[in-house]
C-alpha cells in the first residue's frame, strides 16, 4: 500500500505480518485487567497518617560514621495498605562529607524472604562509606526524636536548615505500603523524578509522579504520567540573598511508587521495599548532581565519538534498497548522516535476531554494510527483549533463538506456583522474555549477538520495549501456541484504518490545502473504520483493605495512579505475579522497574564481547538509577506537535538530573505527521541534544531532513554548528564520565545565584558556554530569551560574533527566520572546533579553529579532551587547557594521543578596540617554549571580532604546549 497524504507520498507502508482479526479472542484478553481507582483520586481512601502508630527507636548506637537503632511499632498495627512490619532497623551512614545515607528496613528477614524484598546492588548501585568519613566532617547532620514517634531530619550543618524533615509525620512501613512525609519550604524548587513528559522543568508544587514502567502503545505521550523509566531522584534549589544552595535527594527503591508533591510537603509512598535515602549536599546544583553520580549511581558512560553524529530511522524502511536511498538522499542534500537505523522492518515477522529473507537478504545486507562502513557510517538495528515462541505443532515455525534460550531455561516464569514460562504478547505474537537474573541469560544474550554479528555487522543496538510490555493480561499464550503466529490484539500503525492524518498546530495556516485534504481523508477513514470500543473490564475495584497475613500483589491495596486505562498493575505489562529465576522466585511485582537496567547491563556486556575493547553503543528505552553508566535514552514516541517539541527540553534536563546525559528525542515527532515548519524547528532544537535522531512511525508521512527544501537548508546550517561543537561536546562527555559533570544544563545550573532563572526551560545551555534560544511555536520568526549574568557576563552571537546588547533580566527578542536558530557563546570561553566533514570521522581529520570569546577582562579559558573516540579504556588520550590573556593564547597539553591536525584559524570575539589590536599583523608562535615561527597572517576585523586565518603549516594544534602572541 502506498500512502499519499495531501500530495506528499511516503514510502510503502507494510501490512503487519499476520492478519488482524478484530473478532479474535485475543482482543478480549487484553481487556481482562479490571479497572481500579487510584488512591490519589479516591476520596474514600484512608490517610495512613491519621491512624497508623509509627515507631519508637531503641538500642541507639552511634559511632564516628554510623548510627544504628531498632525501630519498634509504637501501637497496634494499622495495616493501612498492607501488613505492618513491627520490627525495623535504622542505619544512618555518613558516607563522605557530602553524602549521607538513611536506611530503614525490616529487622528480621529470613534469607530469601522476597515478600520483604530489598533492592539488590546488582540491580541498582548503592553507596558505601569512604575511608575516613565521619559525622564531624560532614556537610550534613542527621537528627531524630522519639516523640510522639520516631521522626528524623537531615540538615545542612553550615546553615542549620532542614533539607529533609519528617518531623510532625508518621513513618509507615508495611509489606505493601511505605510512607514518609517531608516538609517542604514555601514555593520549593525541585527538578527531576524522570521519566515523565511535563510542561515544565521546575516541578509544580501540586503534582504526583507515579513510577511503574509502561509503554502506552496507542498514546505514548501522556502528560505528567509514568512512562518507560524510573528515577526516584530530585534536585532542590533554595535561593537566599543573591545566592542559592542546592541538594539532591535520592530514594533508592524501585518498587511501584508515588511522589506526591504538595504545597508544604512531599509524601513518598511505595508499594514495597525499604526506605533507602541518599542526601547529597551540593551546595551548587552541579556539585550535588556530581556527588550523586560519583557516590552512588555511577558516572555516565563515555559514548563513542560517532554517537554524536546525526542518526536517521523510520519505522517503514522496507528493504536494504530503501536504506540506501535514504543515505543517498542525505548525501545529495549535503547533510551529514552518521548512522542509519532500522526499526522492526528488517526482522522476519518481528522475531529478534532474525532477518526477513525477502526484503533484507543477508548477502545484499553484507554488501550494503561493507559500503556503509567504508564510508565511515554505521548501522543500528532495533532489538526487543521478547522472544517469539513457535507453534510446537508446526515444524516450519521454528525459532532457533527461542530454542537456545529454552535449553538454558532462562525465561521469566508464569508464577503463582507454575514453573513453566510466562507467555505474553509482543510484536511477533506469543512471546517469552529472558530473565536477566538467571546466570545463563548473559551467555544467551551474548551468544545471540555474536552469531548475528557474523551475519550482519551491526554497530550497536537500539534496545526497545524493555519496560516490560506485554499486550495481554497474564500468561495469555499458555496452551494457545498452536494459534501462532498471532497478531497483537490491536491494529498496528499503518494497517487499514490506522493511517495518521494529524498535523501540527498551524498547519492549517501554512498549508491550508493539504490540511483540508488530510482532514477529509481522516473523516473518510473514520467512517470506513469506526474506532472499536475498548473496555477494560467491568469490575471497578476501589480501595481494598489489606487482609492480615495476606499479600495481594495482583491488586495491591494501595493503587498507583497509572497512566493506562483502568490503572491496573496488570495492564499491558508482564504481570506482577510472574517470577524470576534468581533462586527465590522473586516476583515481577518487586522487580518490574529493574528490567530496563538488567537488560541494559546484559546488552552492554554482550556488546563488549562483540566489539572487544570498544565502547558499546546502545540506547535503552527503560532505565533506572545507574543505567547512565552503560547507556543513553530517548524520550519515547513523541507526538509531532509543537507542545511536545517544547517539552523535550524539560525532559532532557531532567535526564541530566538522573545521570543520563546521552539523551535525545524523535526529532520532528514520532506519532502524527510533521510539517515543514515543525520539522525545521525541531531539527534546529535537537541539534543541541547529545542524541540527534530523526524517527517517525510508519503511518505518517516521511520526514527525513531532506524532504523539504527549507528544512534541508536549516539543517545544513545547524549541522555546521553542531559539527563545529563536536570536540566541545565530546569534552563535556569526558567531564561527565570522569567527574560527573553535566552536558545539557539548565540556565540556573550555570548561574545558580540568579533566582529569575529557576523556571527557565525555553532556553538551555550546552555545557558552560553555549546558550540555545530555540523557536518553539509555529509561525514565529523570532525567539525570546534572557542572557544570564549581564552586565558581568558578555554574550556573542555564534554566527556573527557580535556582542549581545541586553539589560539584566531583559527578555530579548532575537531574529529567527526559518533557517536560523539563535545560538550564543558566553564570554570567557575558548572553544576548539574542526571544520565539518560528511561524518564525524571525516571531521576529525580537519584542521582546527580556536574561538576565543573574551570576557570583560579580555581573557578566556577552555578545555579540550581528545582520544580515538572508540576504545573503551583508551591508553592514548590528550587533555588540553587553553587560556587567553594579554594578547597571547597558550595551550597546556598533557597526554600522548596523537592528533595530527594543524591549527588553521583563530577567531577572537569581544575584541576591544582600545586594546590596540587594530595594528596586529602577525603572530609569534612557540611550541614547548621554543619559538618556531613569526608569521604574517591575514587578520580581519568584523563586528568587533578578529579573524586570524592562514595559520596552517605553523604547528600541529595540540602537539605540545603552544604559545601564540598576536603582534
Ligand atoms: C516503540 C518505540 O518507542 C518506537 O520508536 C518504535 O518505532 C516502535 N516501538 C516499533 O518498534
Amino acid at each position: 500500500m502506498r500512502l499519499t497524504v495531501a500530495g506528499q507520498t511516503t514510502l510503502d507502508q507494510p501490512p503487519g505480518p499476520n492478519t488482524y482479526t478484530p473478532t479474535s479472542t485475543l482482543a478480549s484478553t487484553l481487556n481482562l485487567a479490571p479497572s481500579v481507582t487510584p488512591n490519589i483520586l479516591d476520596p474514600a481512601a484512608p490517610d495512613a497518617q491519621t491512624f497508623c502508630p509509627g515507631y519508637k527507636a531503641t538500642n541507639v548506637v552511634t559511632s564516628d560514621d554510623t548510627i544504628t537503632a531498632d525501630l519498634t511499632l509504637a501501637g497496634a498495627p494499622c495495616n493501612a495498605y498492607g501488613n505492618d512490619i513491627s520490627d525495623l532497623k535504622l542505619q544512618v551512614q555518613y558516607q563522605n562529607a557530602a553524602q549521607l545515607n538513611v536506611k530503614i528496613f525490616p529487622k528480621f528477614m529470613a534469607p530469601g524472604n522476597r515478600s520483604l524484598y530489598i533492592l539488590d546492588d546488582s540491580l541498582s548501585p548503592s553507596g558505601s562509606i569512604s575511608t575516613g568519613s565521619t559525622a564531624n566532617g560532614s556537610d550534613l547532620v542527621f537528627e531524630w526524636c522519639n516523640e510522639p514517634s520516631f521522626q528524623f531530619r537531615v540538615k545542612r550543618v553550615q546553615s542549620d536548615e532542614a533539607l529533609f524533615d519528617t518531623f510532625g509525620s508518621i513513618l509507615v512501613f508495611e509489606d505493601q505500603f511505605l510512607e514518609l512525609t517531608t516538609k517542604m519550604v514555601p514555593n520549593y524548587n525541585i527538578y527531576g523524578l524522570p521519566e515523565a513528559i511535563r510542561g515544565s522543568f521546575r516541578l509544580p508544587n501540586q503534582y504526583t509522579q507515579t513510577f511503574w514502567n509502561q509503554y502506552n502503545e496507542m498514546n505514548d505521550q501522556p502528560i505528567d504520567a509514568n512512562m518507560h523509566s524510573t528515577h526516584p531522584v530530585y534536585l532542590e534549589t533554595r535561593y537566599g540573598n543573591s545566592s542559592s544552595k542546592s541538594h539532591v535527594v535520592y530514594g533508592r527503591n524501585l518498587h511501584g511508587q508515588e511522589w506526591l508533591l504538595r504545597p508544604e510537603q512531599l509524601i513518598y509512598r511505595t508499594i514495597g521495599g525499604s526506605f533507602d535515602f541518599y542526601f547529597f549536599s551540593g551546595p551548587s546544583p552541579t556539585q550535588a548532581l556530581a556527588q550523586q553520580q560519583l557516590g552512588v549511581i555511577g558516572t555516565p558512560v563515555m559514548q563513542p565519538y560517532w554517537a554524536l553524529g546525526f542518526h536517521q530511522v523510520r519505522w517503514s524502511y522496507q528493504n536494504w534498497t530503501v536504506l540506501q536511498e535514504i543515505i543517498d538522499g542525505y548525501a545529495a542534500a549535503n547533510i551529514q548522516l552518521e548512522a542509519i537505523w532500522n526499526d522492526l522492518d528488517y526482522l522476519f515477522q518481528y522475531r529478534i535476531f532474525s532477518h526477513d529473507n525477502n526484503t533484507y537478504p543477508i548477502d545484499e545486507g553484507q554488501a550494503f554494510l561493507a559500503k556503509l562502513h567504508a564510508n565511515g557510517q554505521y548501522w543500528m538495528p532495533i532489538l526487543d527483549p521478547n522472544v517469539y515462541v513457535p507453534d510446537p505443532t508446526n515444524g516450519t515455525d521454528a525459532n532457533p533463538t527461542y530454542d537456545r534460550g529454552k535449553a538454558l531455561d532462562i525465561y521469566i516464569k508464569r508464577g503463582e506456583g507454575h514453573t513453566d514460562d510466562y507467555i505474553g504478547i509482543q510484536w511477533p505474537g506469543f512471546s517469552v522474555w529472558p530473565d536477566f537474573l538467571h546466570n545463563a541469560s548473559q551467555d544467551f544474550w551474548t551468544n545471540e549477538m555474536l552469531m548475528y554479528h557474523e551475519q550482519l555487522a551491526f554497530d550497536g543496538w537500539w534496545l526497545d520495549i524493555n519496560d516490560l510490555s506485554s499486550w495481554c493480561t497474564g500468561s495469555c499464550g499458555t496452551g494457545r501456541l498452536a494459534d501462532q503466529p498471532v497478531h497483537v490484539p490491536f491494529k498496528l500503525p499503518g494497517e487499514p484504518g490506522q493511517i495518521n492524518y494529524d498535523y501540527p498546530e498551524g498547519f492549517d495556516q501554512t498549508n491550508a490545502t493539504e490540511a483540508a485534504s488530510a482532514s477529509a481523508a481522516s473523516a473518510s477513514q473514520a467512517s470506513a473504520y469506526p474506532t472499536p470500543t475498548t473496555t477494560v473490564g467491568t469490575a471497578t475495584v476501589g480501595f481494598t483493605s489489606a487482609t492480615p497475613g495476606v499479600r495481594n500483589i495482583t491488586f495491591p491495596p494501595y493503587v498507583l495512579n497509572l497512566t493506562l486505562e483502568g490503572h491496573s498493575l496488570l495492564r499491558e505489562v508482564v504481570a506482577p505475579y510472574a517470577t524470576h529465576n534468581d533462586g527465590y522466585n522473586t516476583t515481577e511485582y518487586e522487580l518490574h522497574n529493574t528490567y530496563g537496567y538488567a537488560s541494559g547491563q546484559a546488552t552492554y556486556n554482550a556488546l563488549l564481547s562483540v566489539f572487544p575493547g570498544k565502547r558499546p553503543f546502545f540506547l535503552s528505552r527503560s532505565t533506572s538509577p545507574g543505567s547512565g553508566a552503560t547507556t543513553g535514552h530517548w524520550g519515547g514516541d513523541t507526538n509531532s506537535r509543537w507542545g511536545n517539541m517544547y517539552m523535550t527540553i524539560p525532559e532532557a534536563l531532567t535526564f541530566s538530573v538522573a545521570g543520563i546525559p546521552y539523551f535525545g528525542v524523535e526529532t520532528c515527532g514520532f506519532n502524527g505527521n510533521a510539517d515543514m515548519e515543525l520539522c525545521t524547528r525541531w531539527m534546529q532544537l535537537s541539534a543541541f541534544f547529545p542524541l540527534y535522531r530523526n524517527h517517525n512511525s510508519r503511518n505518517t508521512i516521511a520526514q527525513e531532513a531532506f524532504r523539504w527544501a527549507t528544512t534541508a537548508e536549516a539543517t545544513r546550517r545547524v549541522m555546521d554548528v553542531r559539527f563545529r561543537l563536536l570536540p566541545y561536546q565530546y569534552t563535556l562527555f569526558y567531564a561527565a564520565h570522569k567527574r560527573g559533570e553535566t552536558v545539557l544544563r539548565a540556565l540556573s545550573w550555570n548561574f545558580p545565584d540568579d533566582e529569575s532563572l529557576k523556571s527557565i526551560d525555553n532556553q538551555f545551555m550546552l555545557g558552560p558556554s553555549i546558550l540555545i534560544t530555540p523557536v518553539l511555536a509555529p509561525l514565529l520568526r523570532t525567539s525570546q530569551g534572557v542572557f544570564p549574568g549581564v552586565p558581568n557576563t558578555r554574550w556573542y552571537d555564534w554566527y556573527t560574533l557580535e556582542e549581545v546588547q541586553v539589560q539584566p533580566g531583559q527578555n530579548l527578542t532575537l531574529d529567527a527566520p526559518l533557517e536560523h536558530v539563535p545560538v550564543h557563546v558566553r564570554g570567557g570561553s575558548i572553544i576548539a572546533s574542526q571544520t565539518p566533514g560528511n561524518t564525524t570521522k571525516m571531521t576529525r581529520m580537519n584542521p582546527w579553529t580556536i574561538l576565543i570569546a573574551l570576557d570583560s577582562q579580555q581573557e578566556a579559558i577552555g578545555e579540550l579532551y581528545l582520544d580515538d573516540g572508540l576504545s573503551q579504556e583508551p591508553t592514548d588520550i590528550k587533555e588540553v587547557k587553553l587560556a587567553y590573556a594579554n594578547s597571547t593564547l597558550t595551550t597546556s597539553v598533557s597526554g600522548s594521543y596523537d592528533d595530527t591536525n594543524c591549527l588553521a584559524n583563530i577567531t577572537i570575539a569581544g575584541w576591544n578596540e582600545n586594546g590596540g589590536h587594530a595594528s596586529w599583523s602577525a603572530v609569534e608562535v612557540s611550541v614547548g617554549g621554543n619559538s618556531v615561527e613569526s608569521k604574517e597572517v591575514k587578520i580581519t576585523n568584523r563586528n568587533g571580532a578578529v579573524y586570524v586565518t592562514g595559520l596552517e603549516g605553523v604547528a600541529k594544534a595540540f602537539d605540545g604546549n603552544l604559545s601564540i602572541t598576536f603582534k
